[in-house]
Order: C-alpha cells, then structure tokens, then sequence
C-alpha cells in the first residue's frame, strides 16, 4: 500500500456523506459562521460527484414530501439556498406554479441538490470513501479523531477533526438467499437500478424475464419504469405481503413528520418510542403512494382484458432460494398462503427490499470502548464516556431515539440548526480545554 497522505489540518468538524443531511447542516453552519465566526469544516462524499439516490431517477419518480421540506425553508424561508430560489435561479418559477403540485420529479430535487452542493465546493471533496474513524490520544483522552478514506485511485487520507458528522445513509439490504450471487451482475439492489439494467444484455425479439422482490415504493417505481420503458421486459413482481399497500400521508398523520413530534418521541422511555414508531411504519416502510398503486392495478386488469399476461403479480411469496444456472437465476418461490413450491427462471432480479442503517457501527468501531451502544442526546451527539472530549453526530442513524423523520427530509433545516448549536457549543468548550491537539498532531502525523 501507498503511504497515506496525511494533512496537517485540524478540522472543527469533517462530515461523512454530503447527502441532503449534510448539505443542509452545511448551510444551516454557514449561517450561524457569519454572527458566531465561521468553523473549519470539511465534507466528504465517496460519489464521484453529487447525485441524490442517482441511480434510481427514473422519470416517473416523484419527491414524496412537499417541495416546501427542502434544506432551508422550515428554518429560514429568506434563505438563497430554497428550492423555490433554485427554480427562480433557473428560469422556471412561473412554469413550476402552473404545474400546481408540492411534488417536483426527483429529477428535478436531485439538480436542486446539485445546485446547493456546487455552492460548497470549496468545503467538500468528493470520491473519498470514509473508511473509519479513530480516536487521536492524549492522556488517555480523545482529544481530536482521525478520518481514514480512500479516493477512486485508491490512495488512502489520513485527516484530524475535533468533530465528526456521519450522515453516510442507509446500506441497500441483501436477503441471505442472494448474499451467494453479490457478485453476479444479473442480480442487483433497487439503489444500482439505472446502471445494472443498463448492462443487461437484450436479444431482440426475445422477453427479458425479470424479477422484482419486495412491495415498496422502490419496487413499484422499478414496476413501472419496466413496464413503460422496456417493452421487452416481462415481469414478476415478488412480495411476501398480500397486497401493495398505500403510504398513508393523510394530514393528520403527517404531523409526526413535524418538528415537534422529535421532542415528543425523543422524551418517551425506548418502549414507547418503539410503540410510536412501529404505530407509523404505514408513512414510509413497505407502502407505496396511492397514485401507482392505482397504476400497476391498472396495468394488470388491462392484461386481464387483453389475455396476454406480460406480468405476474405474486404476493404472498417468500424466496427460498437463488441459484445461478444455464437457464439465468433460478428462485425457488413458496406460497405462504398455501405451502406450494414452485421454480422459476430470471434473466435479471430486482432486489427493492430496502436499506439497512447499521455503517455508523462500523466506521465507529475504533471508538467503541468510549461510545457504550450508540446513545444519541437530544442533539443528535453520541453520549460518550468522559474520556473522549471529541464530539460525534449522526444523522440517519437516530430513528430509534428520534422518530421517523430521522431518514427523511421531513425535519432537515431543523436538525442542522439543532446540531449547529450544539457544535458551536462544544467546539468552544474543547478549544478552550484542550490547547493540546495541534501540538499532538505534530508529532502524531
Ligand atoms: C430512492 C429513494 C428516494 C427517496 N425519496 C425520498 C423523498 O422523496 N422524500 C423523503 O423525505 N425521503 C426520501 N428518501 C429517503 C432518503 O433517505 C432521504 O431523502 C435523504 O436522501 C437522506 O439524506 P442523507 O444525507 O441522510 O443520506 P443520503 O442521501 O443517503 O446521503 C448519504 C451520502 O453519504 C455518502 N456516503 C455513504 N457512505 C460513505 C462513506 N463511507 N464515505 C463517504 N461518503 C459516504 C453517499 O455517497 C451519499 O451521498 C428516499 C430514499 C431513497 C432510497
Ligand atoms: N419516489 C420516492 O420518493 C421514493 C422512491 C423509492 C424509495 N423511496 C423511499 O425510500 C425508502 C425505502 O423504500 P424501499 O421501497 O426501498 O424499501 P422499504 O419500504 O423498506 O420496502 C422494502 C420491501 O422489501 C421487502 N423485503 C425486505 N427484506 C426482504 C426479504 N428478505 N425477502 C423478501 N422481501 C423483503 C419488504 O417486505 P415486507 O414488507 O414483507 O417486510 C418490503 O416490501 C422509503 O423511505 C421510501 O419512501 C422514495
């Protein structure tokens, strides 16, 4: 291996991702810097470049929150940063009004998005994967941590913090019957959808046979974009539930995506936070928007009328097992309703079946003996034995303590207040306590 390229910087605070997250706690500290005196921050994204989920804009799919939720408006609506400047910046202002909805394409968020990061440049560096973050010692304290990340040419950076922000996202989940075929590209998670269909190979006036497992939104928007853009595509849409169910965004409901509602979770003992949680999962987790719901159905009864049945719905079904043979993938299907088993062959299988929220365990892992189980503050700080005096965030990662909002956009402006705040706070505390990590650092790089 290269030597690392070690910087000599001590950064107040080096974010993990520079996803929506950190975009908004970017510009939430670039406000705060302009009254308190601006923080030596930096940003680090392993994209090579911005895009939000890039490989899941297909052209059918919709933000699912209100445009009004963008990075600024519920703290600051003067900000330059709204979406509503973004589309004035571009000449479509009066064009978006006479669209007439709160829900923007994700196209057009993710350019949104592009637009926000581009003003940041200076402050991120992209293509550099995180790898792990490690407590940089002094006197048995942690005064300071160490950034390790790779760039694209494999070259490893090695860069001091006195904080750390990890809002690196969700991990798309494998189920352990496809762990097996990870590296065959014919099997793929919904987050690769674009690139991986882009690869698959097309015999002209043959179906492709593909497959879809799970019965959210990421399946059904998989559903459609094949359905309208692959004529040849025949698909099995695969999901253990009986029916797609709709994502109840009723306004009521919706008021656990309010600010407020942080508190109201966040005061509760674990069990009632998990009841109030699980009590929600129709908002977000295994549901789909009413609108394509009302879709596929359509699509499948104009098959009925037509008898050419292109597409098979199968819902209670479970998958037993994934092979790779000299007719394509091979699944092994069982009814749950009735115990029958069946084969069948798939020239391409479509894994939407979610993300996982467990890589802030891993890149935190040679912190563990001052981190106890991940104990997130009102703050979004990880409540840390005394010995480590360096401040860790995360966002994305705190559902559990801080509700649903916590993977979404819902709460964004307010969070990167909340924890701008905080920063700003303990930053100073540990300026003034520890005059000691420039010193170390000289002789620790
Ligand atoms: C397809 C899809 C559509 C969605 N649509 C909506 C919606 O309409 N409304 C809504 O409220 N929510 C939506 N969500 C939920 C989504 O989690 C949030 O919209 C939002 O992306 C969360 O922002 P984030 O910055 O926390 O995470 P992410 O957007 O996931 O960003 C994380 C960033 O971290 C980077 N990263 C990861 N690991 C590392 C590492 N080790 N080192 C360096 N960088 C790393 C990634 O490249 C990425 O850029 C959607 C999710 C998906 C998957
Ligand atoms: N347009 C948009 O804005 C958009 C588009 C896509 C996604 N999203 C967002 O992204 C987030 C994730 O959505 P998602 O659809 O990717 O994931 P999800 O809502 O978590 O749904 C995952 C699906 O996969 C199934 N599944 C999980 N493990 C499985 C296994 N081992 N075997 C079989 N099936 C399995 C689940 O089945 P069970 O129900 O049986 O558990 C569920 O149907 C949500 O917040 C969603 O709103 C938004």
């Amino acid at each position: 291996m290269t030597q690392a390229i070690a910087s000599a910087v001590v950064h107040d605070l080096i974010g993990i991702g520079f996803g929506p997250s950190n975009l908004a706690l970017a510009i939430a500290l670039e406000e705060r810097g302009q009254v308190q005196g601006p923080l030596d921050v930096l940003f680090l994204d392993k994209q090579a470049d911005y895009r939000w989920h890039g490989n899941t804009l297909v052209s059918q799919s919709e933000l699912q929150i209100s445009f009004l939720k963008d990075l600024v408006t519920l703290r600051n609506p003067t900000s330059p940063y709204s979406f509503v400047n973004y589309l004035k910046a571009h000449g479509r202002l009066v064009d978006f009004i006479n669209l007439g909805t709160f829900y923007p394409c994700r196209m057009e968020f993710n350019d949104y998005l592009r637009w926000v990061a581009s003003h940041f440049a200076a402050q991120s560096r992209y293509g550099e994967e995180v790898l792990a973050i490690e407590p940089v010692l002094h006197l048995q304290q942690v005064e300071a941590l160490r950034v390790i990340s790779r760039d694209s040419h494999g070259q490893h950076h090695v860069r001091t913090t006195r904080s750390v922000v990890v809002s690196a996202g969700g991990t798309p989940r494998i189920p352990t019957a496809f762990k097996a075929l990870k590296d065959d590209s014919r099997v793929f998670h919904h987050s690769q959808y674009l690139a991986s269909m882009a690869k698959q190979p097309r015999v002209s006036s043959q179906p492709m046979r593909i497959a879809i497992i799970g019965g959210g939104q990421s399946a059904a928007e998989a559903f459609i974009d094949l359905n309208d853009s692959y004529p040849s595509a025949h698909v099995d849409l695969i999901l253990r539930g009986s029916a797609l169910k709709p994502a109840d965004d009723s306004p009521f409901v919706n008021e656990v995506f309010a600010p407020q509602f942080t508190d109201l979770v966040y005061q509760q003992n674990t069990a009632e936070r998990e009841r109030l949680i699980n009590e929600y999962q129709s908002t977000n987790y295994s549901v789909v928007d009413i609108d394509l719901i009302e879709r596929i159905y359509g699509i499948f009864y104009r098959q009925k009328v037509s008898g050419v049945a292109r597409h098979v719905f199968r819902s209670l079904t479970s998958i037993e097992n994934a092979v790779a043979d000299g007719q394509g993938i091979k699944l092994a299907l069982c009814n749950t309703a009735s115990g029958e088993l069946s084969e069948q062959h798939y020239d391409a299988v479509i894994l939407a079946t979610g993300y996982d929220r467990q890589l802030h365990r891993h890149l935190l892992a040679p912190l563990a003996e001052y981190l106890g189980d991940f104990e997130v503050d009102r703050d979004y700080r990880i409540v840390t034995d005394a010995r480590c005096k360096a401040s860790i965030y995360m966002q994305g990662f705190c559902q559990a303590s801080h509700g649903l909002s916590d993977t979404l956009l819902s709460v964004l402006p307010i969070r990167a207040e909340e924890i701008s705040a905080s920063l700003y706070t303990h930053d100073k505390q540990h300026k003034q306590n520890s005059v000691a990590v420039e010193r170390l650092l000289a002789t620790a790089i």
